[in-house]
């Protein structure tokens, strides 16, 4: 299993924050956005991943993640000229993901909470079709809407509905065999100019290949898309972290847990961070307390 993170797009609805930078290089309380999706694919127990970006911002992800070697990953990059649509990120990764299966993360949507790591673990050892999950919000319209029925079988899904079926939103993580790529170069732009996701999902529904899973009850899903959501994003985190001690997007900490980097390795990383709670997070974990 592949893994690809999708940081592009303008980031026009954060401006002037984002005028001049990525929008998943801002920080979430303590640390960079992308951390926190990069955290999830190394908690599903990926590590070969795609990181694609904007040509302003490439470099950006380059200089903070390298070639993921740190974290016991292999971290390559490439860029998406224009906002093409999510899809599209699948014909930019063809060569990445070659027969493989992938997942995919958007890189500003931020997961967290208990039980997290055994159900991606899960989801990522299906092998047949695709999964997407189902989370319940109050205004379904401004995403994907899933509707299913009481055995989880997929009904509908669809893109930003006026009228949504359900009130279940796809967040921004899906799981798809190696058949995505030639299914992505299939899709039609949707009316906005872009490669849909929903679009990719729908012929996956239409071979009835497609699964939706709920999270289990202890999983929050925070959007990050305007100033009050990032701010909201900010302060769940640091809750969780000051009143748990549990750090949250934490990637050196879940890559030592999983084998990929030794004690040493995660001693080292965290001293060169000293400074920091982060860093001295990083210490802790490492010596075990
Ligand atoms: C995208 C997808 C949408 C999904 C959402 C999750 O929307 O098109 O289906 O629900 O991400 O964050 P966007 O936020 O790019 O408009």
């Amino acid at each position: 299993m592949k893994g690809i993170i999708l940081a592009g797009g303008t980031g026009t609805r954060l401006y002037p924050i984002t005028k001049v930078i990525s929008k998943q290089i801002v920080p979430i309380y303590d640390k960079p956005m992308i951390y926190y999706p990069l955290s999830i694919l190394i908690m599903a127990g990926i590590t070969e991943i795609l990181i694609i970006s904007t040509p302003r911002d490439i470099g950006l992800f380059q200089m903070l993640l390298g070639d993921g070697s740190h974290l016991g990953l292999k971290i390559t990059y490439s860029v998406q000229n224009q906002a093409g649509g999510i899809a599209q990120a699948f014909i930019i990764g063809e060569r990445f993901i070659a027969d493989d299966s992938v997942t995919l993360i958007l890189g500003d949507n931020i997961f967290y909470g208990c039980g997290l790591e055994e159900f991606l673990i899960q989801a990522a050892a299906e092998r047949k079709g695709a999964m997407v999950f189902g989370y319940l919000v109050e205004h379904p319209e401004d995403f994907g809407v899933v509707e299913f029925d009481q055995f989880f079988n997929v009904i509908s899904i669809e893109e930003k509905p006026r009228y949504p079926k359900s009130s279940y939103a796809v967040p921004g993580l899906y799981f798809y065999d190696s058949q995505v790529v030639k299914i992505a170069k299939r899709v039609k732009p949707s009316a906005r100019g872009e490669l849909e996701i929903t679009a990719v999902n729908n012929v996956y529904l239409e071979k009835g290949e497609l699964k939706v899973r709920l999270f289990p009850k202890g999983v929050g899903w925070i959007d990050t898309g305007t100033y009050k959501s990032l701010l909201k994003a900010g302060n769940i985190i640091e809750s969780v972290q000051t009143i748990q001690g549990i750090y949250i997007g934490c990637p050196e900490e879940i890559a030592y847990r999983k084998g990929y980097i030794s004690k040493d390795q995660l001693l080292s990383l965290g001293n060169k961070l000293k400074k920091t709670e982060y860093g001295m997070y990083l210490i802790k974990v490492a010596e075990g307390e």
